[in-house]
């Protein structure tokens, strides 16, 4: 802020000054689209205001400018720091449309965009900023997309419309924000050509993007004992992990913190022959559809002795009686790399699903009727609701691919004594009494590994998955959990028997259920 300085040496006030490092390269970065900072305390906020006065001070009246937050309430704090320091410059600030009017005619307004749909009431509209702040609370990048295309000047001579996100780890953002900015260059600093299109226009632009990472010790307001204290009051460890270090692989607000790669992904091997196998699956049309293939573990010391199980240091291991192992998966994105968005759907119909499945499934093992040996498959209810015509599941049943499908318990939570879907999937990545995971999952199953750990707890309802994650594989691993329920119990005698010999026999969900109904699962007890 070269203004700012030169009025302060005419003695008068400073208002605000970037710090040296990560503000200071915020506001001479000359990069359309950035992500800036990656961790708590950082001074992200008010870079981003002061990036603002900046702006508005050289632009004048062609700055235009849109603050959104996700939710007005959010936006409250932001507005307040505002107006300690754009008072001072002689701007005014109207509350009704949240917005500043500076004495040299920039205008910075302030909106919140609760639903993704509110992005398009600013098709059209010109701006020279956009600011984002805490992009983790945008469940996905279309709003944002929409918000970039208002990205334009008609003083192109004078102006370069910039697009500046900031973001912490976490949030139901967490995935894409990493995707986009983290995963290509993790410390930053480096710019990547990105390739935009309009989506209003359809019109192709090609421009840059880049990750300025900050963080709490670049922070001199910030970076105090007591600060940091208080953070490690705040959270669990990887919590402040993430808030100090700007850790986006920690699974931070992760639903299933159980969750542990070097534990539960195990390198792809052939399960043998014998092996009961299943299969679950939840349906997808413009999202992804997600099928798992799973093996159930039936002996230790086959284990042991016959399979050459290892984790990802290949390391052997030993797959405890009644683990589950999932071998195998489809997942139906039309993404065909892992940098792509993988959240797109194939828009398959039943039949091509089922034809799909009947493909993968030609080096199973055969059943008597020659037919790949599954001994049972679950899917998601909604496959069974027939809307005029056949359901999927009628569908997929048919000639020639035969897949024939059972509803799946979708119970999410556990209640009145019955575990929910969630707790089993839990349970089971808990692990028996040495700890050792009762679910696998081979390493060729990439969106299982990908999508579980990122499933993130819904803020309003702490017990269950925040919706809007990419939650198809995790729908179906869920199915997968039900229809083999796991307990770690010292409870209820007969119901431990019974499950016991279901490694073995086959004991389904729905017999259990039974045993439910009589209430005699009412006195166990998880974990
Ligand atoms: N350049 C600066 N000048 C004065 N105070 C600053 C500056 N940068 C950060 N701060 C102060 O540091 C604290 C944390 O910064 P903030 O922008 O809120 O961090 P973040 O948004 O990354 O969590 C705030 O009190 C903020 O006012
Ligand atoms: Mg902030």
């Amino acid at each position: 802020m070269k203004q700012a300085k030169e009025i302060s040496d005419e003695k008068l006030e400073v208002v605000w000054e970037p710090q040296p490092g990560p503000q200071t390269a915020l506001l001479t970065c000359p990069v359309f689209e950035t992500l800036f900072g990656g961790a708590r305390g950082g001074g992200k906020s008010d870079g981003v205001l002061g990036e603002w006065a900046s702006h508005a001070d050289i632009c004048g009246k062609d700055a235009i400018g849109l603050c959104v937050r996700r939710e007005r309430i959010q936006l409250t704090e932001l507005i307040e720091r505002s107006k300690v320091l754009y008072g001072q410059l002689g701007a005014r600030f109207q509350e009704i449309d949240k917005m500043w009017r500076f004495p040299n005619g920039a205008r910075l307004r302030f909106a919140y965009l609760e639903n993704d749909s509110d992005a398009l009431a600013y098709q059209g509209h010109s701006y020279s900023r956009v600011y984002v702040e805490e992009m983790g609370t945008f469940p996905n990048f279309d709003p944002i997309k929409k918000l970039m295309a208002t990205l334009r000047t008609g003083n192109p001579e004078k102006v370069t419309p910039r697009f500046i996100a900031t973001a912490n780890p976490g949030g139901p953002g967490h995935l894409w924000i990493k995707q986009r900015y983290i995963d290509p260059a993790p410390s930053g600093y480096k710019i990547l050509p990105t390739e935009y299109k309009n989506p209003f226009t359809g019109e192709i632009i090609w421009k840059e993007r880049v990750f300025i990472p900050s963080r709490v010790t670049d922070n001199k307001y910030t970076n105090t004992s007591e600060y940091i204290g208080n953070l490690y009051m705040a959270g669990n460890d990887e919590l402040v992990r993430a808030w100090l270090l700007g850790d986006w692989n920690v699974t931070l607000g992760a639903y299933f913190s159980e969750w542990d790669t070097t534990k539960h992904v195990i390198k792809t091997f052939k399960i043998p022959n014998h092996w009961i196998r299943f299969m679950s699956m939840d349906w997808g049309s413009a999202k992804p559809f997600s099928v798992g293939w799973w093996a159930v573990v039936p002996d230790e010391t086959d284990t042991f002795l016959d399979i050459p199980s290892y984790d990802l240091s290949n390391k052997r291991i030993f797959l405890p009686k009644g683990a589950i192992i999932r071998y195998r998966e489809w997942y139906g994105t039309r993404a065909t790399t892992t940098t792509e968005n993988r959240n797109v759907g194939l828009k398959l119909t039943a039949k091509e699903v089922a034809a799909g499945i009947r493909e993968r499934e030609r080096n199973e093992p055969r059943n008597e009727y020659g037919r790949s040996r599954i001994a049972y498959r679950v899917a998601d209810p909604s496959m069974f609701r027939n809307d005029g015509g056949p359901s999927h599941a009628e569908e997929m049943g048919k000639f020639p691919n035969y897949i024939s499908l059972r509803r799946a318990d979708n119970t999410h939570i556990s209640k009145r004594g019955a575990m929910g879907g969630l707790d089993q999937v839990r349970a089971r990545l808990k692990g028996d009494e040495d700890s050792r995971p009762m679910i696998y999952f081979m390493d060729n199953c990439i969106d299982a590994i990908r999508t579980l750990p990122a499933l993130q707890h819904d803020e309003n309802h702490i017990e269950d998955i925040d919706e809007n994650c990419e939650d198809h594989a995790p729908d179906e691993i869920r199915y997968a959990c039900m229809s083999r329920p796991y307990f770690r119990s010292q409870g209820d005698d007969i119901v431990r028997r019974l499950l016991k010999s279901s490694d073995n026999s086959l004991v389904l969900h729905d017999d259990l259920m039974e045993i439910k109904s009589e209430n005699k699962f009412n006195q166990l007890r998880i974990n």
